[in-house]
């Protein structure tokens, strides 16, 4: 039966090169060194080079003059067996790992995109038993991602190469592996190299740093991503069409039965017809089943409903493999007068598009990281993610599903190479049963989009997307955009994705296209690209912080005049829907800061100023606006902070942002007014006065919403609060613990940057720490970090054992923090 184990846990890693690992050799699996056992590693008998050459010397068969040589030398010799023979200078660590992120930031203005962090190349090697009894199947490792450029080799013998970091590769290792006491421990070594070129303009991270698995298949079994099932759905109709690849690693053919039931979300069981299916050896074979439904239960954004498919194979009256994956029953459509439908009904897509950085740990994201992303996202109020821009990963399309967020899961590069063909496939195999994917994003911002040679390309990967799945739209993403291209290139597409129809560069240019194309669906697949910092009032070039308030700088770090921010407010951008619902929605850009793209001032930062969030999922002041217009809940929210002791002026611009009919403002109790919501913000001209300010939210009269402002005085203490009370002791799960300066009375400090140094005891860890400062150098993986904004986020993870997480937080004279979790 199929088992999947992850291998995650307890890796040698070497950073930086570790001399010369040779991917080919004289003898057969004799690279020997690290790449094998090395002696103390329990049994030897596939020791390689090494131990053949001892051997030979025992037998006194080596060449004259070759008596004096080390059995290193001579296994160099006699095979060219080159790997280095020690582990001296590795250290352990656990998978998902970020080599780069740990050896943290120097000084180089070429390295702004991939944020001050130099590429390199990191080693990992992991030893593991199998035990005998799996070499009667088939044993396979995966890997869903290594940034960048894999190689792999296992007990003496290199495996290959996998070129991106997006897309997960495999090897079938059954005869290479070793069984049982007697044979000994399995290596598995592994470079990931990041110094071959980028494949993005902003921090990409190094390592494995996706999960690793060790998977155990019946010599007969449903092949990777083998199980596809199709939802046509007509009215209150669907035909579900299940196809199953089996695929047989034995010598002779074989015939199965498939036994495929769809379990519905509220438990109900289908069966359908079972088929028989005669599978070639050494061989696939398909076999397809397929059922009617009446009245399927709709995957929607608000009940984003699952079913479940099981596909058992029978073998002989012998139930040999069974294989889940769960789908949804929805349909989609785009329509150039009107835009989106999910299930016939129109639907803004109120959409972010994200990088997988996150504070502490770069793009080596546990399971509870993606979550915690997405949860801030939908909090915000978004119901659509846009993988910037590659394939998103197996967590993300997984919460997408669970959560309802419709995803746009995005291939971006365009060139038909083998293994760029090979990795489209990938992501379009690994996704199709799920539904979120409402769209498969070919490319974004391709600078030759719109000549021959683009289109043909697009033509290609069309023909193979639609091979594996003819149903989802197919989207672009351009930013070279003009009337002639939307036209004879946009056409390809079921919908060409225009990136920033609402940029003050682009004026009329979205319209001219609608007029001279009308029957084109055009998408708004990327919008806003603001400069903001979080809790930043006025612009400070010197520390790379630009006011929520709007900053003058462009895109291009040029001076251009009030508001200017990036490339468009939110509120344009808004603006820009309002005016042309029929653009589908917004894919604002970007959900969160991330490394790289350090603009305006790229000298300085490491990461970038476009987030919606900062790098810790700490919300800027456009976050709670986006809330405002995404989320029918009521909500008031005063901007910033009240603490204004050092202004100069008379009085302070105040702003609440809210989707309630009306704000009153209170100053100490004494009210400033009640004002009808108009625009994106409501403002008051207040003059300062410090103590207590409370925005009340009005709809029809009533009180519906609240929020309150306290001056504060000086750095007192620190507060500590997690997100959880109590984590999983699986050795994975991560608490977000919120560090907070806080004066004598418990109110935030909003400019105290204490430098606060964190000890977790117990049954944890600290796996990293942020700020959300696009200035902060210092590294994440220290256990100390400067305040910004009064804030610091600890991520703690469980180190594997029960019990309680002890957490303390220390700064100077600050009375310390402390904080206990329970890990069980
Ligand atoms: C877009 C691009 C994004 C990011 C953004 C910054 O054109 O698609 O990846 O670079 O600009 O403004």
């Amino acid at each position: 039966m199929r088992e999947r184990r992850k291998l995650d846990k307890g890796w040698m890693f070497h950073a930086g090169e570790i001399g010369f690992v040779a991917r080919t050799v004289a003898g057969s699996g004799k690279i020997a060194g690290i790449t094998n056992t090395l002696p103390g590693e329990g049994k030897e008998p596939f020791a390689g080079a090494l131990r053949a050459a001892r051997l030979m010397r025992e037998a006194s068969r080596t060449e004259p003059g070759m008596e004096h040589m080390t059995d290193e030398e001579l296994s160099w010799i006699i095979f060219g067996a080159q790997a280095p023979l020690t582990l001296e200078g590795w250290e352990e660590v656990d998978i998902p790992h970020d080599f780069r992120l740990e050896a943290g930031y120097v000084d180089d203005p070429k390295l702004y995109n991939q944020g001050h962090l130099p590429n390199g190349t990191g080693w990992y090697r992991k030893t593991f038993p199998i035990e005998k009894k799996a070499q009667e199947g088939r044993v396979v490792l995966e890997f869903d991602g290594v940034m960048r450029c894999a190689r792999v080799w296992f007990n003496g013998c290199f495996l290959g190469e996998h070129y991106s970091g997006y897309t997960g590769f495999r090897f079938d290792v059954t005869e290479l592996a070793k069984y049982g006491e007697e044979e000994g421990l399995n290596v598995l070594l592994v470079q990931a190299d990041t110094t071959t070129g980028d494949e993005g303009w902003w921090y990409e991270g190094g390592g494995i740093y996706r999960h690793v698995w060790l998977t155990f298949l019946p010599t007969l079994h449903v092949g990777q991503w083998g199980v596809y099932v199709r939802p046509v759905v007509t009215k209150n109709r669907a035909d579900i069409q299940v196809e199953t690849t089996l695929q047989n690693d034995g010598a002779q053919a074989q015939q199965v039965c498939l036994h495929t039931t769809l379990q519905g979300p509220d438990g109900t069981v289908l069966s359908l017809e079972d088929v028989s299916v005669c599978c070639p050896g050494l061989g696939k074979e398909k076999g397809k089943q397929n059922c009617q439904m009446e009245d399927p239960v709709r995957w929607d954004v608000d009940t984003p409903a699952l079913y479940t498919a099981r596909v058992e194979v029978w073998q002989e009256g012998r139930l040999s493999d069974t294989y889940e994956t769960t789908f949804g029953i929805r349909t989609v459509e785009y329509r150039a007068d009107q835009g989106f439908f999910l299930n016939g009904r129109r639907l803004m897509l109120k959409g972010a598009c994200v990088h997988q950085d996150f504070a502490g740990v770069g793009v080596a994201l546990p399971d509870d990281v993606v979550q915690y992303k997405m949860d801030r996202l939908l909090d915000m109020g978004v119901n659509a993610y846009r993988s910037s821009h590659h394939p998103a990963s197996r967590e993300v399309l997984e919460i997408c599903d669970r959560k309802g967020i419709l995803l746009i899961d995005e291939n971006r590069i365009l060139e038909t190479s083998p293994f760029r063909m090979d990795d489209l496939e990938e992501m379009i195999l690994r996704g199709r049963n799920h539904p979120c994917i409402f769209a498969w994003s070919l490319s974004n911002e391709e600078t030759f989009s719109g000549s021959a040679q683009a289109a043909r390309i697009i033509r290609r990967y069309m023909d193979v997307v639609r091979k594996y799945d003819p149903d989802r739209l197919l989207v672009s993403a351009e930013a070279f955009v003009d009337t002639r291209t939307a036209g004879k290139y946009g056409d390809l597409f079921d919908i060409y994705g225009f990136n920033y129809p609402e940029g003050i560069q682009r004026k009329g240019l979205y319209e001219k296209i609608r007029l001279e194309t009308p029957a084109l669906p055009v998408m708004n697949t990327e919008s806003v690209s603001c400069f903001t910092t979080r809790g930043i009032r006025k612009d400070d070039p010197s520390r790379g912080h630009c006011s929520n308030y709007g900053t003058p700088y462009t895109n291009r770090g040029i001076l251009e005049g009030p508001n200017a921010g990036g490339l468009a407010t939110p509120y344009r951008a808004m603006d820009f829907y309002r005016q042309h619902p029929e653009s589908g929605g917004i894919f604002i850009w970007s959900g969160f800061d991330y490394r790289g793209e350090a603009k305006p001032w790229v000298a300085r930062q490491v990461s970038c100023n476009f987030g919606a969030m900062d790098l810790c999922g700490f919300p800027k002041e456009a976050y709670y606006y986006y809330q405002s217009v995404f989320r029918a809940e009521p909500m008031v929210h005063i901007w910033l902070d009240w603490n204004y002791e050092n202004q100069t002026e008379g009085s302070v611009e105040l702003r609440v942002s809210t989707n309630c009919e009306e704000v009153e403002l209170y100053l100490n109790g004494t009210s400033l007014g009640r004002k009808r919501k108009e625009g994106h913000w409501l403002a008051w001209e207040v003059r300062y006065e410090p103590g207590l300010l409370e925005a009340v939210g009005y709809r029809e009269g009533h009180e519906v919403a609240r929020d309150s402002r306290q001056s504060a005085g000086k750095p007192c203490r620190i507060g500590l609060a997690s997100n959880v009370a109590r984590i999983c002791p699986d050795g994975e799960s991560v608490a977000f613990v919120t560090a907070r300066v806080l004066d004598d009375q418990g109110v935030t400090v909003p400019d105290a940057e204490n430098a606060i140094c964190f000890e977790v005891t117990g049954s944890g860890r600290l796996l990293g720490l942020g700020n959300g400062d696009p200035d902060c150098r210092e590294n994440d993986k220290a256990g100390k970090r400067r305040a910004f904004g009064g804030l610091v986020l600890a991520l703690v993870q469980g180190n594997g054992e029960e019990g309680q997480i002890q957490v303390k937080a220390t700064s100077g004279l600050l009375q310390p923090g402390e904080l206990t979790m329970e890990c069980r």
